[in-house]
């Protein structure tokens, strides 16, 4: 895995947004992976930035989100349906029909697991995924103990997922304790991951990721057998290399 430590959140942002801006003119009808949580918003800001500036188009690109809350519905407040038109989607000229997000209030949650596995591959597959890191080692939803094969589906939140993200409701009965995720494997099948972490939270996760030995207790240390892998994070996320 390669990796790249910059000084501060801001910086993260925009090299992340340069290398989604390099793949979106290289291949302007490119499938990216999308993430949510607080790291990637900086870089949705820089791109809707470079779409309003530069002219950079999203016309002809595909999106596919990691995951989504089972039991929130499309314009429940706190989905990551939500989270997406709001940080992002509303904001450049990708078009509805071509962004995608697991739904997490599907009658047949296997079906619609299934579903998006073979949305993905009738796209062509992700060409760039980007991902975020949790303070315990999750890549997208996938908690510690995620086979390495695992593919999406749904999958029951670890407490301290749950409690990490009790800040975005106002209280943590709320927080749904399940999801729908893309697996390890789907993940690992995009040709190119760009991970990003921010802050002294992650900065135990990072190390078990790039120092420790891969196992499916640090889902991230997965990403070690992917032959192109670059993580940016900041100088706090890095502390601990
Ligand atoms: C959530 C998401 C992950 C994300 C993680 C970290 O649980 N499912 O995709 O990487 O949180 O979030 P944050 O960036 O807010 O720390």
């Amino acid at each position: 895995m390669k990796w790249k430590i910059v000084e501060n959140y801001e910086e993260l942002s925009a090299e992340a947004a340069r290398l989604v801006a390099m793949q979106v003119k290289k291949k302007p009808d490119s499938v990216l992976g999308l993430a949510t949580g607080s790291t990637p918003v900086g870089m949705y800001k820089e791109l809707a930035r470079m779409y309003r500036v530069e002219n950079l188009d999203f016309s002809r690109i595909t999106t596919f989100n990691l995951d989504e809350y089972v039991g929130l519905s499309v314009d429940h407040p706190q989905s990551y349906h939500v989270f997406m038109q709001e940080h992002f989607f509303r904001h450049v000229n990708l078009l509805p029909e071509h962004t995608h997000i697991p739904s997490g209030d599907a009658s047949d949650l296997a079906t619609e697991c299934t579903r998006y596995e073979q949305a993905i591959k009738a796209a062509g597959g992700i060409d760039v995924q980007i991902l975020g890191i949790g303070g315990n080692g999750h890549i997208g939803f996938n908690e510690p103990g995620s086979a390495a094969d695992s593919r999406t589906r749904v999958v029951q939140l670890a407490q301290r997922t749950i409690e990490d993200n009790a800040r975005f409701f106002s209280s943590i009965e709320e927080v749904p304790t399940a999801a729908v995720s893309m697996g390890i494997q789907t993940i690992l099948e995009a040709r190119k991951i760009v991970l990003l972490a921010s802050g002294e939270s992650k900065a135990e996760a990072v190390h078990r990721m790039l120092e420790g030995e891969p196992t499916a207790e640090v889902p991230a240390s997965l990403l070690q057998q992917h032959p192109d892998v670059v993580v940016i994070m900041d100088r706090s996320a890095a502390s601990r290399l």
